[in-house]
């Protein structure tokens, strides 16, 4: 008689193959044996896909078809969290990503906080991009913006350029540029026409 414990197996993943999105698991419950190439189930897998990888060493939770007694028989569940392997947060509100290279994207409800921690690079493409908000922050080092078309506006537009810098246009520059056909002395020129 096929029990539960026969058909619900825990094992360790020994290896992953990302082309196929199978693992093989070594399973202490069956002494020990290596299974064959097992299917991983995910959300979606057709025209919406979804993929996530697997560790080796993670472990696993397969179901095996009963009336098999083929190690190659059966889909991966998931993956449970443990005393070793713990949650990488404990904030009912949140839902998180947590990556093996540190990048976090986390989405907490309670405060309505959306966040993408990435130690590399963030690329963004598409037809239309929009930022919108009250507020709208850059903060960078070398700011470049290449736009064949660049526009400041808005209904009451203020560009304010602070430091100790300069505004270059075409080579002249803004802060130290002099006027020809004009007489030096104490005089100003009249405002620009
Ligand atoms: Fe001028």
């Amino acid at each position: 008689m096929v029990t539960l414990k026969d058909v619900f197996v825990k094992g360790y993943v020994t290896a992953y193959d990302p082309s196929t999105h199978t693992i093989r698991a070594v399973i202490p419950g069956r002494d020990n044996k290596t299974t064959g190439p097992i299917q991983i189930l995910e959300k979606n897998s057709m025209s919406t896909k979804h993929q996530h990888p697997y560790s080796i060493g993670e472990q696993v939770v397969i179901i095996f078809d009963p009336e098999s007694s083929n190690l190659n028989e059966g889909w991966v569940l998931g993956s449970p969290y443990s005393s070793v392997d713990i949650p990488p947060q404990t904030s009912p509100t949140v839902e998180t990503a947590v990556f093996s290279d540190g990048t976090v994207v986390s989405m907490d409800t309670a405060n309505s906080n959306l966040s993408v921690n990435c130690p590399g690079t963030v690329t963004v493409k598409a037809e239309t991009i929009r930022l919108q908000g009250s507020t709208v922050t850059i903060t960078a080092d070398t700011l470049g913006i290449n736009g064949t078309n660049t526009t400041f506006g808005g209904s009451s537009s203020n560009l304010n350029i602070n430091g100790t810098g300069d505004v270059v246009v075409n080579g002249i520059s803004l802060v130290s540029h002099v006027h020809g056909g004009v007489q030096s002395g104490g005089s100003s020129t009249s405002r620009p026409k």
